[in-house]
């Protein structure tokens, strides 16, 4: 669909078959009267200006996106300036770190709230308030299905934090101090230090985990202001950007430019491609699947290897470098990244975004400010640094974050003379996390260097959700040896912010009945990384006698939405999506009944 002219008749805005139906007097009072008594006038809502909604992600159980509580207001004066009006109303809570069973479960169960709201309310256009990992990608998979104006602003990272002299960074902290508790180096006051010291201001986390990633792909897409992703949270520009963000959505409601005008396959290639050059989270696989199939286009798994692996990792920032979000801001955030792929020529530049400018327009004269923190494409931080996709009989799809590998990963498991990309490991497979922590230190498991941790019941039938956890730390003895990493798969996910090689999000899972739902302890299991296989070494007659002994249990559900999630929603590889709503699409064209 061609994207509307800035030159287009003014519009009759949808809200104004809620205030202004001549067919309707009836109705059209009720409608109007309880916004009155909050001081707005029936005159101001049926004056056809549109009606623009601030969809608030901030509240106290959303910490990450709490500065949106402040924001708002300037989005408001934004709206208000621009001749809009401001209808600001909440979503669905996620905070990553404390929903339990897992916040997973949460992202789908915004996405349908926000479609009710968005749909069934008079809003012509609306402001989507991003911040904490699946705060983004629910919110814009939303947008896509309603189909109104949207634009996306970010709540941006905290401030860097500090901890005796070092950067620590949210999240990579936590990783990295578990495992000096482990080895003994630290106690558990010091480990509590350090993740305060890691979250120094308002903000979500301030590594390139899962909600800098998300926002930088939402940038990426064309659905922010450019730049708009990585100021942090607490800097002035923060508040400037919400209220140009408010300002512009009132033209894109006038323009009429809506998601599906700028979601397409070329600006959801460019997001993978953005993803791989700044060593993004692994979630941004399922997420970007997501938002692109309730935009209703087409992408595969492949399209991760055949666009993003080959790209150099450009970005110096943790947890695959050293720096965090306010060096990754002043260096000139994600402009600027886009700048190095187009002037490497691996960049679509025609796309339309936000600004009703294409991304090419976008980015004239945004060349890195600070070189330590963006490479150059050709003298980047490591070669080939995107996201592999591998299958085989344990899984048809599973990813692995290759810009995390360490030089001792690497040398042990990868890089061995004779066996380059090829290693061979004993299976350890553990039931879920509770299993993992359990026994991962029982001598009785013998777990030594040449082990393969195996996470299964992870994946979001299993937990339900998919939860973070196959990111395994090998056993404290093991780590106190000096090996800090093991090889892990499983059908779980694991932090964004998490620095280790896992071959995660496995589908179909094992509680699907996946290839992990027949693998035992002491199989072999033989990765190749060049063939991108991962295979257990059990034939075939023995698989099919384990299936029919032991098919994988069905897990029982704790909460109505627990069990609707189970029902409806589908693998990893596929977004981990309701599958029956990627059928709805662009339904703002349909006023709703009065
Ligand atoms: Fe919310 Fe990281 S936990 S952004
Ligand atoms: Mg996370």
């Amino acid at each position: 669909m061609d994207a509307p002219t800035q030159s287009s008749p003014p519009r009759r805005f949808r809200s104004q078959d809620w205030f202004a139906d001549p067919a309707r007097s009836d109705m059209v009072a009720l409608y109007l009267e309880r916004f009155m008594n909050y001081g707005i006038t029936p005159a101001e809502l049926r004056s056809g200006r549109p009606i623009i909604g601030i969809a608030q992600s901030g509240s106290d159980l959303s910490p990450c996106n709490r500065i949106h509580l402040d924001l708002a207001k300037r989005v408001r004066d934004g709206i208000r300036d621009a001749g809009g009006i401001a209808m600001e109303f909440p979503v669905h809570p996620i905070f990553e770190n404390c929903r339990r069973p897992t916040a997973a479960l949460d992202r789908n169960l915004a996405y349908m709230g926000l479609v009710e709201i968005l749909y069934g309310y008079p809003i012509d256009a609306v402001v989507l308030t991003t911040g904490c990992d699946k705060t983004t990608p629910s919110q814009v998979m939303a947008a896509s299905t309603v189909d109104i104006p949207a634009i996306v602003l970010s709540g941006g990272p905290m401030l860097d934090g500090w901890h005796e002299g070092d950067l620590v960074g949210s999240g990579t902290v936590i990783w990295r101090s578990r495992r000096k508790l482990a080895a003994g180096e630290i106690d558990e006051e010091e480990f509590l230090q350090r993740a305060c010291d890691s979250a120094p201001s308002a903000g979500h986390c301030n590594t390139m985990g899962t909600a800098s990633t998300m926002n930088a792909v939402a940038e990426a897409l064309g659905l922010s202001l450019p730049g708009c992703a990585a100021i942090p949270a607490p800097y002035r520009e923060r508040g400037q950007y919400a209220y140009e963000t408010g300002r512009r959505i009132v033209e894109m409601a006038h323009e009429d430019l809506r998601p599906s005008h700028i979601l397409t396959r070329d600006s959801f290639l460019n997001a993978i491609r953005v993803v791989s050059a700044i060593g993004g989270s692994s979630n941004a696989q399922p997420h970007i699947m997501a938002m692109a199939r309730h935009a209703g286009v087409e992408l595969t798994a492949s399209d991760w290897t055949e666009h993003g692996y080959d790209l150099p990792l450009i970005l110096d920032m943790q947890p695959a470098g050293r720096f965090l979000g306010e060096r990754f801001h002043r260096a000139g955030g994600v402009p600027s990244i886009m700048w190095e792929l187009q002037q490497a020529g691996v960049l679509a530049q025609d796309c339309i975004t936000v600004t009703g400018e294409t991304l090419a327009e976008n980015l004239e004269g945004r060349e890195a400010r600070d070189r330590e923190v963006i490479r150059p494409f050709a003298a980047p931080l490591r070669e080939k640094a995107g996201f592999l996709v591998l299958s085989g009989n344990l899984f048809d799809f599973g990813i692995m974050k290759t810009s995390v590998i360490s030089a001792e990963f690497n040398d042990r498991y990868l890089s061995r003379p004779g066996s380059e990309g090829v290693f061979e490991g004993r299976a350890i497979v553990f039931e879920g996390g509770d299993d993992y922590h359990h026994r991962i230190n029982d001598p009785a498991l013998e777990i030594d260097a040449d082990c393969i941790l195996v996470m299964r019941g992870a994946g979001p039938m299993g937990w339900p959700g998919s939860a973070e956890v196959v990111n395994m730390q090998p056993p404290d003895a093991l780590i106190r040896k000096g090996v800090q990493w093991l090889p892990t798969l499983g059908d779980g996910r694991q932090s964004g912010t998490s620095d280790s090689p896992s071959i995660l999000n496995c589908s179909p899972e094992s509680a699907a009945g996946g290839g992990l739902s027949w693998l035992r302890t002491g199989d072999m299991i033989r990765i190749d990384i060049r063939a991108g296989t991962c295979n257990a070494l059990v034939d075939e007659a023995e698989i099919a006698r384990r299936k029919a002994e032991a098919p994988p249990p069905v897990p029982q559900s704790h909460t109505p939405w627990e069990e609707l999630f189970r029902e409806k929603t589908g693998q990893m590889a596929k977004g981990a999506v309701m599958e029956m709503a990627v059928k709805y699409r662009r339904i703002a064209e349909m006023t709703p009944r009065h």
